[in-house]
């Protein structure tokens, strides 16, 4: 699509408490959203329609886990 694939993660901020790992969690999983959702923008123009329904796929996947991690986050302490 025109950019450069890269094979590294992103960094994980280290965290002192499980409070503040899973807000770090939930940190990644928004902007992993974020970053799928603005690929399948981007694979929907230059008419890669396949691809961009597999990504739209990670989007919901991503979406999931920040619900899910949202829900731990409210609960706690659980
Ligand atoms: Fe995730």
């Amino acid at each position: 699509m025109g950019g450069e694939p890269t094979t590294r993660a992103r960094e994980v901020p280290p965290a002192k408490t499980n409070r503040a790992m899973l807000e770090a969690v939930l940190a990644a999983e928004r902007q992993a959203t974020k970053d799928y959702t603005e690929r399948a923008k981007e694979a929907e123009a230059l008419g890669e329609k396949g691809l961009a329904v597999q990504l739209e796929d990670m989007v919901r996947d991503e979406s999931g886990h920040s619900e899910e991690t949202e829900r731990i986050l409210r609960d706690w302490p659980v």
